[in-house]
């Protein structure tokens, strides 16, 4: 297990389609252990395998990160599909550790279908809804090479994209110092 550095926009490796894994064997697995270890050490909810630079349908998420009761619950997706999007949309204030420092509305289905692979390589059929739906629509849409500022305004991708830019190179200051 291994903390990994998490790329940041406008890095172009974030907006590569991942390509689905053959089954879940001790590569995708050891992949998920790192990508866990390195969304938890980021203090995030979700994570997809490529920003940490590794193009491939892998999800890893953990709903109550940061829970008083400092509880776990983390959970694995592996070459997860999505259908059946609910009408009803619901708008949800966003962030995303490639995007650090900056938050923003976005409104997805508020209730969808998710079919996947378990870290056990188990396929799984799930509802999501509400805080989950959100995730994991966010997270999917990484696997696509989207980040949740291109649902914005191209004035406000921008504005994000200068923001993360002043951020990273504010936090890499105050790590070397
Ligand atoms: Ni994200």
């Amino acid at each position: 297990m291994a903390v990994k550095e998490i790329l940041t926009v406008p890095n172009p490796i974030l907006k590569q389609v991942s390509k689905p894994v053959d089954g879940v064997d001790e590569d995708v697995r050891n992949l998920m252990d790192d990508m866990l270890d390195s969304m938890y050490a980021a203090d995030g909810i979700g994570l997809a395998a490529v920003q940490i630079g590794v193009p491939k349908r892998v999800i890893v998420m953990d709903l109550d990160w940061g829970k008083e009761d400092g509880k776990r619950n983390p959970r694995y997706f592996v070459n997860p599909v999505l259908s059946d999007p609910s009408e009803n949309t619901l708008p949800y204030e966003e962030g995303c550790l490639s995007v650090p420092s900056y938050f923003d509305e976005v409104e997805r289905p508020d209730r969808i279908q998710i079919d996947y692979l378990d870290y056990d390589g188990k396929p799984r059929t799930e509802i999501a809804e509400g805080m989950f739906a959100v995730c994991i629509q966010h997270e999917m849409d990484h696997l696509e090479g989207v980040l949740f500022i291109d649902h914005l305004s191209r004035l406000k991708r921008q504005r994000a994209v200068q923001k993360v830019k002043k951020f990273v190179k504010q936090r890499e200051q105050d790590d070397a110092a």
